[in-house]
C-alpha cells in the first residue's frame, strides 16, 4: 500500500514537480463585483469554441478575453464573440505563457480552461492565485500531486475551482440521484461505470496520419486517463466525500492492440501508428473501495471498434439501475417480481430541478446545464457545484491507476478533504423540491 504522501514524489503525472502543504477542508466563495461575470476562455479549439458558444446565450457574460497558443483559434474565438453582436475580447496568444498575460491584465470573475490536458493544472492554479474561478476541462490533473496544489490554492486563496465533468449534470443522471436521495434504491452498495468510446479516430493520429498531442501518453503510460466522465454522477450517487470516501484502487489493463490494428487500416502497413509499442492498454478496468465497504467498478475502453456507452449501474438494497438496458427495478414498487420495467417514466416523475427548462449546446443540452449551474454560482458568489474535492477525486484516478498497473496492487487514494468526508453533507445538485414533495 502505497501513501499520499509517498505517490506525492512519484514521477508519473503529465510531468510536475513541486510538494504541496494540505490546509483544512472549508472554503468560502469569493467575491464577485458586478451582476455580469468577466469571463475568459483560455484554449479555444474543439471544446473551448463549444463552451464559449454556449456562454454567449447567456446574458450575464461578458466575455472580456479569449486566448489560444495558436493565433487563428484565438482569432475565430474573438470573431464568434462579436458575430454574437457582443464586444470584441482582447485576444491572448503567441506562445504558451499567453494565459499568464491574461490573468496578470484582465480583471475577471470566472475562466473557462479547454486547454490540451497538460495545461489544467498549471492554468487552474494560476486563476485561483488571482481569486478567479476556475471552470476547467477534464481531467483537472494528472497527478495526485496536482490534486493537492489544487485543493491547497482553493482554500488558501478562497476561490471556487470545478472540473467541467458535463455527466455530473445529465437528465437521466440526476433523476437517478433524486430518486437514491429519496431512499427508493434503500442503501447504496455497488456501482458499475465506464468510459467506452470509439476514440481511435479522435486522440491518436489525425487524418494526415500525423500524430495527436495526446498520443505522447499512449507511448509512455498504461493506465485510465479518462475516469471523469464515468464517475461523475457516481461521486453523488455514493456521497463520495459527503459521508463516504474511496480509500483503495485497484486497476489492470488488457494488451495494447486496438490502435496497431486500426493505424494500419487507415494509413497502411508502412505507417508508424501499426508498429509503434504502445503502453496503454485496450481495456483498464479499476476496482475502487469505500470507506463504507462500497464497490465502484470502472472501465476505460476508447481503443476498440464500438458504439459508445457509459454503461452505469447503481445497486442498491432496493434495487437497481441500468443505464444501458435504460431500465430499473426497486423491489418495493416495481409491479412484476424480478423483472426489470423502463426507467423513462421515472426520469420523468423524478426530473431534477435543473432540468426544469432547456439549455443550449452539444450532449442534449447537458454542457448548457452544467454552464448555467455554474454561472449561477459565480453571480450568487456561491460555491461551484462540483467543488475542488470533487475535481480532484475523479482526477487522481488517472496516477493511480497506473501505479496500480505498474506494480500490480491496490494503491491508497488520497483523502482529499483531510477526514472532512466524515461530517460534510450531501451538497452537489441538492433538489429542494423534491425532497420537500417526500
Ligand atoms: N467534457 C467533454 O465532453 C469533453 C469533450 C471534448 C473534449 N474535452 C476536453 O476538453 C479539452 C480540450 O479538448 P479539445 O478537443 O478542445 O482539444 P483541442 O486540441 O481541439 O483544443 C485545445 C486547444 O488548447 C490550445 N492550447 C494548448 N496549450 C495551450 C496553452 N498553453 N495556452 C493556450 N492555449 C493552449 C490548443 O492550441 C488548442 O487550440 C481536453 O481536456 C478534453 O479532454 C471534454
Amino acid at each position: 500500500m502505497v501513501t499520499g504522501a509517498s505517490l506525492a514524489t512519484a514521477s508519473l503525472a503529465w510531468e510536475t514537480t513541486a510538494q504541496t502543504t494540505v490546509q483544512t477542508a472549508t472554503q468560502t466563495a469569493v467575491p464577485v463585483e458586478s451582476k455580469k461575470v468577466r469571463l475568459a476562455v483560455i484554449g479555444t479549439g474543439n471544446r473551448g469554441t463549444g463552451h464559449l458558444r454556449n456562454l454567449l446565450d447567456f446574458p450575464e457574460i461578458e466575455v472580456v478575453a479569449v486566448c489560444d497558443l495558436v493565433k487563428t483559434a484565438a482569432e475565430r474565438a474573438a470573431k464568434i464573440c462579436t458575430d454574437s453582436g457582443k464586444p470584441a475580447p482582447t485576444v491572448y496568444t503567441d506562445d504558451d505563457k499567453a494565459w499568464k498575460r491574461l490573468l496578470e491584465t484582465e480583471k475577471l470573475d470566472l475562466t473557462i480552461i479547454a486547454t490540451g490536458w497538460p495545461m489544467h493544472a498549471e492554468i487552474s492554479l494560476g486563476a485561483l492565485e488571482k481569486g478567479v474561478y476556475v471552470g476547467c476541462e477534464v481531467p483537472i490533473a494528472g497527478s495526485v500531486e496536482d490534486c493537492w496544489k489544487l485543493v491547497e490554492a482553493s482554500e488558501t486563496y478562497k476561490t471556487p475551482c470545478m472540473m467541467l465533468e458535463n455527466w455530473s449534470f445529465r437528465q437521466d443522471n440526476l433523476a437517478v440521484l433524486n430518486m437514491i436521495r429519496l431512499g427508493l434504491f434503500g442503501e447504496m452498495m455497488y456501482s458499475h461505470c465506464a468510459y467506452s468510446h470509439d476514440c481511435r479516430d479522435y486522440f491518436y493520429y489525425d487524418n494526415n496520419g500525423n500524430e495527436r498531442w495526446q498520443l505522447q501518453y499512449f507511448k509512455k503510460y498504461n493506465r485510465n486517463y479518462y475516469p471523469t466522465h464515468a464517475l461523475g454522477p457516481i461521486l453523488s450517487w455514493f456521497d463520495i466525500n459527503a459521508g463516504d470516501r474511496f480509500t483503495e484502487i485497484y486497476s489492470v489493463a488488457t494488451p495494447a492492440k486496438g490502435v496497431n490494428i486500426r493505424a494500419k487500416q487507415r494509413f497502411g502497413a508502412d505507417h508508424p501508428g501499426a508498429t509503434t509499442a504502445f503502453a496503454q492498454g485496450d481495456v483498464v478496468t479499476s476496482i475502487l473501495k469505500t470507506a463504507l465497504g462500497k464497490t465502484v467498478v470502472l472501465n476505460l475502453d476508447v481503443q476498440l471498434p464500438r458504439p459508445y456507452g457509459n454503461r452505469w449501474i447503481a445497486q442498491g438494497t432496493k434495487g437497481i439501475y441500468d443505464e444501458e438496458k435504460e431500465s430499473l427495478y426497486l423491489e418495493d414498487v416495481s409491479t412484476k417480481p424480478g423483472e426489470w420495467e423502463p426507467f423513462p417514466p421515472y426520469q420523468e416523475k423524478y426530473n431534477h430541478r435543473f432540468w426544469n427548462r432547456t439549455y443550449p449546446g452539444g450532449h442534449n443540452g447537458t454542457d448548457g446545464c452544467e454552464l448555467r449551474q455554474l454561472v449561477d454560482a459565480v453571480l450568487a458568489k456561491e460555491q461551484t457545484p462540483l467543488d475542488v474535492y470533487d475535481s480532484v477525486t475523479m482526477s487522481a484516478v488517472v496516477e493511480l491507476s497506473g501505479l496500480s498497473i505498474t506494480e500490480n496492487r491496490p494503491v491508497e487514494f488520497p483523502d482529499f478533504t483531510q477526514g472532512a468526508w466524515k461530517t460534510r453533507k450531501p451538497y452537489f445538485a441538492l433538489d429542494q423540491v423534491l425532497e420537500q414533495q417526500s
